[in-house]
């Protein structure tokens, strides 16, 4: 009996050709995911990516919970037409310290990766409450509860807790002082972040609406507003790669 009759095994069995099937992937898988682990340059160093304040991660909580990511990406491809529209593509490691990740995979509104900045505040919060008062054909849904919804930070040391045991490279003393940090980036007097700046660069301050206190959307906005602020795309001139 040749070696190659021996096939018929598999042909005449299907439970042996399943799995026969699942060991020649496994294999597949492992020669081509294994090394990714092993790899420095799977994920550059780029200089500026931090993780985020207590209450950017507050908002990023909120952007999850209320799904945003079913109509919005955050990842930017390195598409001509996407780099003129939002700006440089997105990098590996600008979503390092995401888990899970955002990057979606669907655009019923446009690529929020670079959003920062480019409204104000209260054009982020109008928007919020109600996108047709600055978009008029806008079909994206009214946020205008997260106004008045008191942020419940009870929980964001554990948050940052599980997110350094995933890797994310939050300090004892970051993960200490967060409920202070996330007061402090709202309503701060100007210069007050100094001190925050130091754990967190380029951190912004933002004035909190909540007469008692931080509210969801405060947060949430803390969160747009730092997206895609973090790196200096002055360092990478390579335009070459786009396609
Ligand atoms: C049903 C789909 C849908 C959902 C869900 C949705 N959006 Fe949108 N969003 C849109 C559409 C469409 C636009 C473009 C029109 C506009 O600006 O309102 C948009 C625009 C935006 C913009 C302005 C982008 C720009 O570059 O001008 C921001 C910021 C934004 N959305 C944030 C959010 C946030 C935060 C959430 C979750 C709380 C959310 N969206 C949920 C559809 C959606």
């Amino acid at each position: 009996m040749s070696l190659w009759s021996k096939h018929a095994i598999f042909e005449k069995h299907s439970l042996v050709l399943t799995v026969g099937i699942l060991i020649v992937v496994a294999i597949g898988g492992l020669v081509e995911i294994g090394p990714l682990f092993y790899l420095k340059s799977t994920i550059e160093t780029v200089d500026g990516v931090r993780p985020y304040t207590p209450l950017e991660l507050a908002g990023r909580n909120i952007y999850i919970r209320e799904g945003c990511y079913l109509c919005h990406s955050q990842m930017i491809r390195s598409l001509r037409d996407e780099v003129e529209r939002y700006g440089h593509y997105s990098l590996a490691a600008e979503s390092k310290y995401d888990h899970p990740f955002q990057w979606g995979s669907k655009r019923t509104g446009p690529d929020l990766a670079r959003i920062g900045g480019k409204y104000s505040d209260d054009w982020q919060r109008g928007h919020l409450n109600n996108p047709r008062s600055v978009v008029p054909g806008s079909v994206m849904p009214r946020y205008g509860f997260l106004e008045s919804a008191p942020l419940d930070y009870a929980h964001i040391q554990e948050d940052m807790k599980v997110l350094q045991i995933e890797g994310v490279p939050y300090t004892d003393e970051m993960i200490a002082k967060a409920k202070d940090d996330l007061k402090v980036q709202l309503n701060a007097e100007d210069g007050a972040t100094a001190d925050l700046a130091k754990r967190y660069p380029k951190v912004a301050a933002h004035a909190s609406n909540g007469a008692a206190g931080p509210t969801e959307q405060d947060a949430l906005v803390a969160y747009l507003q730092m997206l895609g602020t973090t790196v200096d795309f002055s360092q990478f001139n390579d335009k070459a790669n786009w396609r």
